[in-house]
């Protein structure tokens, strides 16, 4: 009997989730559902391509994107307006957070409308450029608000790449936990093999992790079932190409890829010329000392920097630069 009851009052919860709408006009979960409606649109444009057109949308029950008359949507998806998407007409609901919304959709959203191959990389840096203390502390420079940002960018992407210092001194899980979606593919490049067994990303398995050695490297003995090992053969020394690993990610099916650190990998990769979109966080502190975000060849001309086209958001007390570098847009070959 109690079995029974427990039963119908289950059954009537699981009806009451199904029913309950996920409308995002609710003011006090506008902004949830916001993030809903981009891993939505996300989806949306893996499995049919990009909106060619002005289209009305909003998030059906089962947290689908559901196609709608313009005057019925909550936002329109526009490639063709300058920002991707505008609201139809109507503003969001008194209470709503209107900026935070705004900026939510204007920061996501280009990372889905169009994009089906994606290289975006990310670093949070002190006022002084420093990403860690010179011994590898780095927990955390910038705020909470810039960690969900980093979770987020894990969820829209298929890979996290890692050099194999931020495993040695992070020990990160690399997976997504404080906003909805998917944890990524964990890839870190450790051409030496220097990533031990011990380290969380080679004992949990919610998501594949995949080790980038270079060519002749001893694969350690016994690795958990989550966890491959690809090699690719080195460029200059013990360089491997930025463009024969993202073949070798590519292969896999792996193509949107978030490069999440450290300063020395996303520098490889903005070096290489790969990177579509760069996120870099800067926090109101000065460290005065330790690892750089960036290092790249010298130059003795301003003329000679790079000059980048960006975006600001605010995250919390930090401030996100959100530069489009426009890689080239052909697929990367492996070395010959
Ligand atoms: N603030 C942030 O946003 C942020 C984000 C991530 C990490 N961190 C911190 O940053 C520190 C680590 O950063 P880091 O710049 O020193 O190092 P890193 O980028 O994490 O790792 C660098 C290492 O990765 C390997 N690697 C990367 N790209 C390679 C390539 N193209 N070819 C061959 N090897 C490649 C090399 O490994 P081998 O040396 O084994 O040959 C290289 O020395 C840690 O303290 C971590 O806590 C900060």
């Amino acid at each position: 009997m109690l079995g029974l009851t427990l039963g119908l009052a289950l059954d009537f919860a699981l009806e009451c989730r199904r029913l309950a709408p996920l409308s995002p006009l609710d003011p006090n979960r506008a902004l949830e559902h916001a993030w809903l409606l981009v891993l939505a649109t996300l989806e949306r444009v893996r499995s049919h391509g990009p909106f060619q057109r002005p289209t009305g949308v909003r998030l059906g029950d089962d947290r689908r994107l559901l196609e709608v008359e313009l005057e019925r949507a909550w936002i329109v998806l526009d490639p063709h307006a300058e920002r991707g998407w505008s609201w139809p007409g109507h503003e969001p609901p008194a209470g709503t957070d209107a900026a935070a919304l705004a900026r939510l959709l204007d920061l996501y959203l280009p990372l889905c409308v169009d994009a089906e191959a994606l290289v975006i990389a990310h670093l949070a840096q002190s006022l002084d450029g420093r990403i860690a203390t010179h011994n590898g502390v780095s927990q955390f420079i910038s705020g909470h608000e810039d960690l969900l940002h980093t979770h987020r960018l894990r969820a829209l992407c298929d890979a996290v790449v890692v050099g194999s210092s931020t495993v040695v001194h992070d020990d990160p899980r690399l997976t997504t936990r404080l906003c909805s979606g998917h944890s990524p593919t964990r890839v870190v490049i450790d051409p030496r093999g220097r990533v031990g067994s011990d380290r969380r990303i080679m004992q949990d398995g919610p998501a594949p992790t995949v080790l980038i050695h270079r060519e002749g490297t001893r694969a350690p003995p016994a690795l958990a079932s989550h966890v491959q090992v690809v090699t690719v053969v080195a460029a200059e020394g013990s360089w491997l190409s930025p463009v024969a690993i993202l073949a070798a990610l590519r292969a896999r099916g792996l193509r949107r890829i978030f490069i999440e650190g450290g300063g020395v990998t996303v520098s490889r990769f903005l070096q290489a010329g790969l990177l579509d979109r760069l996120h870099v966080s800067v926090s109101p502190v000065i460290i005065g000392s330790g690892r750089p975000g960036f290092t790249l060849p010298e130059v003795l001309d301003l003329d000679d920097a790079l000059r980048l086209e960006a975006r600001c958001f605010e995250v919390g007390r930090d401030i996100l630069f959100d530069c489009r570098l426009g890689a080239a847009e052909a697929e990367p070959q492996p070395p010959q």
